[in-house]
Order: C-alpha cells, then sequence, then structure tokens
C-alpha cells in the first residue's frame, strides 16, 4: 500500500503542494518517498529511501521547479525499501515518468520481455516495467500521442494499479489510470490533483471524483476526461462536495482508523492473493522438508498461527506446533537444532518476544521463514525467506485486517504444500483456489450488510461482564481472535476455549443472561456445537452465534445470529468469521465510550519483553 499525488496548477509551483500531501498521505507508507515535475521540457526528480522529513532534510522536496508533478510514499513490496526502488521510475530515455499504488502481476514476464528489446532496468520493482513498456509501444509507434501510448500499456497489465505518467514529449498533462487500487480526482480552482485518498487534496478543494475500476482519466489545466480503459469511451462525471473536518479526514470520513481498517479489509485481501509465486513455493519447499514445524507469534498474528496449524494439517497432512513467541525458548529450545523448521509471523517484524525466539532458533541452525507486514523490518534481515503480507501500514492498535491478511497467505501456503506433497485432488485444489478468490466479496458483503446488526447486538450486551467465545476446530482459533479484540478495546475481562472443554470448568460460570459467543461454521463440527449450545442454553446463558446464512437448525437456537455467506471451505472459514466479531469489540467499545484506536496499556508493536 502506497500512497500517490500529483497536480496540474495553472500557476505556482507543485513542488511544495506534493511534499505537503505527501505528508497526509504518509499513512499508506512510508519507507521512501520521491516526487517529480517536468519544467523546461526535463523531467526534475528527487527521491531517497527514510520517512518524508528524514527526506526532506537532505533533499528539500520543495525545491523542483514546475507547476505539474507527482509524488509517491512507499510501503514496500516488490524490491526493499532503497532509493533505486523509490518511486517515480522513469524510462530509458529519461522521458517518461511513472507513480504506482498496487501490484502489477504480470511484471516478471513484461520485464523478461523489455529486457529482450535492449530495456535498462535500475530497481527491483514492479513499477518500473511501465514507464519502459509505453517508451516501447511509443518507439515502435511514434504517430501515437501520450494518451495512446499509456492507453495501450495498461491493457497489457495485470494487477492492480493506481498510476500517473508524464512524459517531456507532453509536458502539459498526467494521465491516470485505476485498477483496484484508489485514485480521486480533486477539482479546484487552481488546479486540478490527483490522489489515493481525499485527505490528501482536501485542503486544496473539497470537489472530489471516485475513479473507477478500469478507468483511464487525463489530466491538465483545463480540467479532467474520464475514459473507459476497455474501449476508450467518454465517461461524465461530476465532482461530489466532500464536507468531512480535518480530524475526520485523515481517517477517509470513519470515526476511527480501527473501523476503517475494518472496511479496508476486502482490498487488502485481494492484495493478499497477488503474491510472488516464486516465494510463495519458496517457503512450501522449506516447510515440506522440514523435520519439525513450529508457527510462532504473538498476540493476533498468533491466533493467525493456531489456524494455520489447522489448515497445515487439513489441506497438506503437515503436523505443525504454534507456539507462543514469548514461551517458545522454554517450551522448546533444548529441542530446536538444524532439523527445525520456524515459521515465524508478524505483523510489524520487531515484536521482541518474537525475535528473540528466532535469533535463539537462528543460533541453532534451525530454518527461519517469515510472515510479516514490514519489509526491512528486523525480521526481514534475520530470516532466511519472507513473504510480505502486502496488508499496509495498520494504525488500530488492535490488528484487524492483518489478521484476515495472514490467515490468506497461510491457506496459500498449505495450499502449495499440499500439491508439492500431493495430498489434495486437483479437483478439491480447483474449488478451493476458486473459494479463494471469493473471500473478499464474502467479506465485503458482510461489512455492508451486518454492521448495522452487529451494532443492535453491541448496544444489547455492551454492559456485559464477561463474555464466552467459543469454537470448535479451526473455529477456535476464530473464538481465540473475536475474544481479544473484544478484550483488548472495551476492556471486558473474556474467556475463550475450544467448546469441547467447557464440562471441565468453565461451565460452572454460567448463570442466566451470560453472553456465549458461537462461531459455527457448517463444517465438521457443526453437529456437535449444537450439543455444546444446547449445554449453554439449558444454564440460560444468551446465545449470540456467527453462522452461515440459512443454518436454520442453529438459528433457531440463538438469542442472537449473524449470518456470513455460506458454502466456503472450512480451512478459510477464519476470514468471514472473524469479521461480525471484529465489528462486535469495536460497536461495545463505542457504546461504552472508550476509544477503538487507542487502548489503554497497548502499544501496536511491543518492542520489550
Ligand atoms: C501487540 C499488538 C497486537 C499484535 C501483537 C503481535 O500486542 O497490540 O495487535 O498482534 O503485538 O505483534 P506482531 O507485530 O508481532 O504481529
Amino acid at each position: 500500500m502506497c500512497g500517490i499525488f500529483g497536480c496540474v496548477l495553472k500557476q505556482g509551483k507543485a513542488a511544495p503542494l506534493i511534499h505537503a500531501a505527501l505528508k497526509r498521505l504518509e499513512y499508506r507508507g512510508y519507507d521512501s518517498v520521491g516526487e517529480i515535475t517536468i519544467y523546461d521540457g526535463k523531467l526534475h526528480m528527487k527521491k531517497d529511501q527514510g520517512k518524508i522529513d528524514e527526506v526532506h532534510k537532505i533533499h528539500d522536496l520543495d525545491d523542483l521547479p514546475g507547476s505539474i508533478g507527482f509524488g509517491h510514499t512507499r510501503w514496500a513490496t516488490h524490491g526493499a525499501p532503497l532509493q533505486i526502488n523509490a518511486h517515480p521510475h522513469i524510462d530509458c530515455k529519461g522521458e517518461i515518468a511513472v507513480i504506482h499504488n498496487g501490484i502489477i502481476e504480470n511484471f516478471a514476464e513484461l520485464k523478461k520481455e523489455l529486457e529482450k528489446n535492449g530495456h535498462n532496468f535500475k530497481s527491483k520493482t514492479d513499477t518500473e516495467i511501465i514507464p519502459h513498456l509505453i517508451e516501447e509501444i511509443w518507439d515502435k509507434n511514434p504517430s501515437l500521442n501520450l494518451i495512446e501510448a499509456v492507453h495501450q500499456a495498461v491493457k497489457r497489465l495485470d494487477g492492480s494499479y493506481a498510476i500517473a505518467v508524464f512524459s517531456t514529449k507532453e509536458p502539459d498533462k498526467i494521465i491516470c489510470a485505476r485498477n483496484e487500487s484508489p485514485l480521486i480526482i480533486g477539482v479546484g480552482e487552481d488546479g486540478i490533483y490527483f490522489a489515493s485518498d481525499i485527505p490528501a487534496f482536501l485542503p486544496l478543494t473539497n470537489k472530489a471524483v471516485i475513479i473507477e475500476n478500469g478507468e483511464l482519466v487525463i489530466i491538465s489545466e483545463k480540467g479532467y476526461e474520464i475514459r473507459k480503459i476497455a474501449d476508450f469511451k467518454l465517461v461524465t462525471r461530476e465532482p461530489k462536495i466532500i464536507d468531512w473536518n480535518p480530524e475526520m479526514a485523515k481517517k477517509e470520513g470513519y470515526p476511527h482508523f480501527m473501523l476503517k481498517e475494518i472496511y479496508e479489509q476486502p482490498e487488502r485481501l485481494r492484495d493478499s492473493l497477488r503474491l510472488q509465486e516464486h516465494y510463495l513455493d519458496l517457503l512450501a519447499t522449506f516447510l515440506d522438508r522440514g523435520t519439525e514445524i513450529f508457527l510462532v507469534a504473538a498476540g493476533t498474528s498468533y491466533h493467525a498461527c493456531l489456524a494455520a496449524s489447522y489448515i497445515f494439517s487439513k489441506l497438506a497432512f503437515l503436523t505443525s506446533y504454534p507456539i507462543i513467541a514469548s514461551e517458545f525458548i522454554s517450551q522448546q529450545g533444548k529441542s530446536i537444532g538444524i532439523n527445525s523448521t520456524i515459521l515465524v509471523v508478524s505483523q510489524s517484524g520487531e515484536t521482541s518476544d518474537t525475535l528473540a525466539a528466532v535469533e535463539y532458533a537462528r543460533q541453532k541452525a534451525a530454518t527461519i521463514l517469515a510472515l510479516t507486514n514490514v519489509i526491512n523490518s528486523t525480521l526481514t534481515r534475520i530470516s532466511r525467506v519472507y513473504i510480505d503480507q502486502l496488508s499496509g501500514p495498520e494504525i488500530g492498535v488492535a490488528a484487524t485486517k492483518t489478521f484476515t491478511s495472514q490467515v490468506s497467505i497461510l491457506t496459500q501456503l498449505a495450499i502449495r504444500l499440499a500439491k508439492k506433497r500431493g495430498k489434495v485432488s486437483q479437483d478439491e485444489m480447483d474449488l478451493l483456489a476458486e473459494k479463494i478468490e471469493d473471500i473478499p466479496n464474502a467479506v465485503e458483503k458482510i461489512i455492508n450488510t451486518k454492521a448495522e446488526k452487529v451494532k443492535q447486538i453491541a448496544k444489547k450486551y455492551k454492559d456485559s461482564k464477561t463474555f464466552f467465545f467459543l469454537g470448535r476446530g479451526i473455529s477456535t482459533a476464530t473464538a481465540y481472535e473475536g475474544r481479544l479484540k473484544l478484550m483488548e478495546i472495551a476492556y471486558i475481562p473474556s474467556i475463550a476455549f475450544p467448546a469441547g472443554e467447557s464440562k471441565h470448568g468453565p461451565i460452572s460460570l454460567v448463570e442466566p443472561g451470560f453472553p456465549v459467543v458461537f462461531v459455527c461454521p457448517m463444517d465438521g463440527t457443526h453437529k456437535t456445537i449444537i450439543g455444546n449450545i444446547m449445554e449453554m442454553k439449558a444454564r440460560g446463558a444468551s446465545i449470540i452465534t456467527i453462522i452461515e446464512e440459512g443454518d436454520e437448525e442453529i438459528k433457531q437456537l440463538a438469542d442472537d445470529y449473524i449470518e456470513v455467506p455460506k458454502g466456503f471451505p472450512e480451512v478459510l472459514s477464519p476470514i468471514p468469521f472473524i469479521i461480525p466479531l471484529q465489528l462486535l469489540a469495536y460497536y461495545i467499545a463505542v457504546e461504552r465510550n472508550l476509544d477503538p484506536d487507542k487502548p489503554r496499556n497497548l502499544a501496536k508493536s511491543v518492542t520489550v519483553k
């Protein structure tokens, strides 16, 4: 996830506006930054690794000539956060510049083709193929104009993108295009702007035009023109007036970052499906070779590992041990050695207990594999192979979007592993591949259609003193994560455990009105969990269930229920089923007048033991 901004001004310097707008976009990425303008027939560029303020101190980002330009703040996906990989990227002749937010899936093929034709690449990014591709198309057919050349180029791109392109050959315009990454045009008195989100240009104008997937925009001093990428047909769309105050603007109109991040999940899950195959394959190969596999993490990342241990077993017939990072050394330390493989999951890549476990295992010659959201974090530097979870920065202390991305990626890893180990039939594999592609839409549907109902349930139970969260099988992980959300932001002491354990102690707490949340996908655990619901019901508990659409049997038993789309294989269920629980925790916290973004005593990244 990166941030882009650009402008074509009627007069004055673009660079200070770009710099200020990038500061407002910094939450989208902050490992490197770059700006470019056109002036006097030449490109003028500054870019470097580091946060915006650090780069500004060295390079003075306000000091570029010209009234047309754009900038980019980066969150590394392809290529480490180094100056060379920072955007903008330019073609061989230094005439075409591009910034990009998203992931070009077919970049490797295109790069090979362009290299064969003599193009010289400087970075490891997927983005750099775009200026070279436009250059190639334009060189082959010099009668094209910039718009036509960009149009032909974007037709060849697979993946997600919001891009901006300009060229010294037609220095009066910027061409933008969008597929799945956000792109918004701002229409001002003094010029036209574009950005990844509205807050970037809100101090300049409150007139916004949302660009949709498959659209191309031509921006010039005169205005904006939208066209369909598929057939180049003109689209007419008037600007909307945005009436956010500055505090709302930072959160794109959401009252809290946590809610914004919950709503971002469909987009982030789509990104999680655009992994680089060779890294997934490499990880799967190491896991396949390992004699004993440990999944090591803390907090929410540990819950993703717990889910993964079920998924690895169910799909790939691989036994793995999920271990809480702070316990790893005492619990497993002595037995770790050259044959141990440790898959470490950490959103931040900086959690102290997790890093201590990794360091220990490294000294014992174990193989360290990692899944993290922060490229260049300590974890990426000390692991043998790592994969980027592509969630973008998460600001809310309670992890939401990073959990669902982790589960999505760990499932994809399990699918690769199953293939390698020949454990799953082709039909099953095809079904899984199809269903995993459907997950972002299912999550979108839950968020868009169930939030109101969850809010009502939150109002009803907001004063409860304790909650149980119960599931069986893989839903145990979902129950643990749902409980953590509620506890950390709503301060309600809650207990989660596999539903089968009820009779071994916890049920003694239950009295009339005691809320028990059941996670009930229609998998192999469905029949048994009905028994557990009955036990609780018989003692007067209030039953809240997360069920699949049309699960009449459990609906009849529940005091309150939230339905999620049906028909997802068991291994995928934690993703749709956690969404109502994230929303429940959020709305209960809000009902209790607590700030979900700043839970007391907690930190986003715990760097002490
Ligand atoms: C803290 C955060 C949690 C997070 C945990 C592990 O407790 O508040 O949201 O799950 O650390 O962090 P990591 O960055 O290693 O995933």
